[in-house]
């Protein structure tokens, strides 16, 4: 299974991916690394990996369509079955996803529906839950909306802070990309009653 992921910041999800990769038995393959900004740790870390990365940067473009047209196409360029953001911190628009729907996963630091957007982490910690976690799950029109594949829940400490808890929820966030996306690649996924196997779409 060809996978482009993209990435924001420090890329560890990304880190934990190009690792399992390195098992021939991991039926996966990095083919490209994105970000939407220059100079991101994660591009270095698929630099390293030898890996091709690609920049796509808002304010490149003349407008947010543009970008999103402008991304599309920067990934379908390495034919991915599956595009990935791995702490991407861009919403991608209706053209991304008219040619990615199905196809493009975000892991969120929280366990969803609850606490969705950009201050997952923080909102479970101000709210108190005593137990939060993350999700894999399928991007759709919405803000962390799509139907979920994998989630992991993850115990609040009484001494956590933001950073603390991040940390741990990050650590089940790269396991569970790991794992779900092998499982995927040999058994397909179900978006809305439709059967999404590798390059196959059927109801
Ligand atoms: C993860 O918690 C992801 O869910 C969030 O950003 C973090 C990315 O971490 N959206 P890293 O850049 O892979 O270390």
């Amino acid at each position: 299974m060809r996978v482009v992921v993209l990435v924001s910041g420090s890329g560890s999800l990304l880190q934990a991916l190009l690792d399992a990769v390195e098992d021939p038995n991991y039926p996966v393959r990095v083919v490209a690394v994105g970000a939407d900004r220059t100079g991101t740790a994660g591009t270095e870390r698929a630099e390293r990996a030898g890996v091709p990365t690609f920049t796509c940067r808002l304010k490149d473009h003349s407008s947010r369509r543009e970008w999103d047209r402008a991304l599309a196409e920067e990934c379908a360029a390495h034919q991915p079955d599956l595009v990935v953001s791995a702490g991407f911190m861009k919403l991608v628009g209706t053209d991304f996803l008219a040619r990615f729907g199905g196809r493009y996963l975000n892991s969120h630091p929280a366990l969803l529906p609850s606490f969705p957007g950009m201050r997952g982490v923080r909102d479970a910690l101000e709210y108190g839950v005593r137990v939060t976690g993350c999700t894999l799950f399928v991007v759709d029109e919405g803000v962390d909306t799509g139907p979920i594949l994998a989630q992991q829940a993850v115990e609040v400490l009484p001494d956590d802070d933001e950073r603390t808890l991040h940390e741990r929820i990050k650590a089940e966030e790269r396991r569970t990309l790991v794992r779900t996306l092998e499982r995927l690649a040999e058994h397909g996924w179900t978006v809305r009653g439709r059967k999404v196997s590798i390059g196959v779409t059927t109801n």
